[in-house]
């Protein structure tokens, strides 16, 4: 038997239900990974409010660190005892236990604690995805990146810092916009009371940046259009504001010849070779000390209501974790 967290309907945090359910044993090439740390993302917040349908009932999480302790039929890679984490689901990591797929998880590096690889698996290798496959950044770009003091943000703060790229970021607050610099975004917006376009522009010298990333969504679209050099990229990978719609494609020509994409780790993993690349990049990018998990927020999993609403009401900073 093991808890877990499970909604039964869509809707808000209060939803979610500590359940006590059964695990079976694990199947052929999974292992049961007994959860030491569960990594909060705000994509939990869509499965759980029907943003992201999901089939129902349904647990929720895809992020988890912990220690194998059983495998199934098939399975060499892993061992009971062996410290795993994952970061692209299975759908389900609010629980005690879960049983995963031996081929989708990384054994976590020696110094690397649980609740670090439990923080930064999801986020750490979106950022990767982001900024070595969606548009691949070099040394001297200069790149606006939203909500730049989440945990997405930091990690992305970091990574563009040591990667030698210019991150002007935005924030909600001047307290996060000053978290956001110290993580190393080289300039900050508080997007709740300056201009970003004509910040942008002061920044560029005129010009605009090649590439925005936005996982903000509704609230930012148009400014993240009124950013770019012409040609540029908006990746718009997220919707903590609500979901972009109804959008006229002749808005692209007005602004300059822009490109949209709407992106998912998902598919940029979907591939053993492509997650196992990203997942080995992230824990370089730890170990060299380029990048760094900061767990500012930590839940009981019995507590996964008040962590979606601190989440969802833009009171945390860094990353969150559960703990079983
Ligand atoms: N497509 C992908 O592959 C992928 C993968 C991972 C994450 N994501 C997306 O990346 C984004 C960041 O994820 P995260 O887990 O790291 O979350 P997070 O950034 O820690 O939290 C979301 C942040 O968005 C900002 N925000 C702006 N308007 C908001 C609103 N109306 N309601 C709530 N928040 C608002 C808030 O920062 P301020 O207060 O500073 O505005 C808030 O802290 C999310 O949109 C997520 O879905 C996408």
């Amino acid at each position: 038997m093991t808890k877990a967290v499970r909604i039964h309907e869509t809707g808000g945090p209060s939803v979610m239900q500590l359940e006590t359910i059964d695990l079976p044993d694990p199947g052929p090439g999974q292992v049961r990974v007994r959860h030491t740390a569960i990594g909060l993302n705000f994509i939990d917040t869509y499965h759980r409010s029907g943003v992201y349908p999901v089939p129902l009932p349904s647990g929720l999480g895809l992020e988890a660190a912990g220690i194998v302790e059983e495998t199934g039929e098939g399975v060499s890679t892993l061992k009971p005892g062996d410290r795993i984490a994952y970061g692209n689901g299975p759908i389900g990591a609010y629980a005690e236990a879960a049983n995963v797929f031996a081929n989708r998880v990384a054994k976590i590096p020696g110094p690397v604690s649980d609740e670090q690889a439990a923080a930064l698996m999801l986020k750490g290798m979106t950022v990767r995805y982001l900024f070595k496959d969606t548009y691949p950044l070099e040394p001297g770009d200069t790149i606006l990146f939203h909500a730049a003091a989440g945990g997405v943000g930091q990690i992305a703060c970091q990574w563009a810092k040591d990667l030698g790229v210019t991150l002007i970021g935005t924030a909600g607050s001047d307290e996060k916009c000053a978290i956001a610099r110290r993580k190393g975004a080289a300039h900050m917006i508080n997007y709740s009371r300056e201009d970003v376009p004509a910040r942008v522009r002061e920044l560029t010298g005129g010009q605009g940046v090649p590439v925005v990333y936005d996982g903000v969504g509704k609230a930012t679209f148009e400014m993240s259009l009124d950013c770019l050099a012409p040609r540029g990229l908006l990746a718009t990978f997220g919707n903590a504001s609500g979901t972009v719609t109804g959008v006229d494609l002749g808005i692209l020509t007005q602004k300059g010849s822009l490109y949209v994409t709407r992106p998912s780790l998902m598919h940029y993993v979907a591939r053993d070779e492509d997650l196992a690349a990203n997942t080995a990049d992230v824990f370089d990018a730890l170990a060299r000390g380029a990048i760094s998990a900061e767990v500012n927020q930590r839940y009981a999993l019995a507590d996964a209501v008040t962590a979606h609403e601190d989440l969802e009401g833009r009171r945390t900073t860094g990353a969150s974790v559960l703990v079983p």
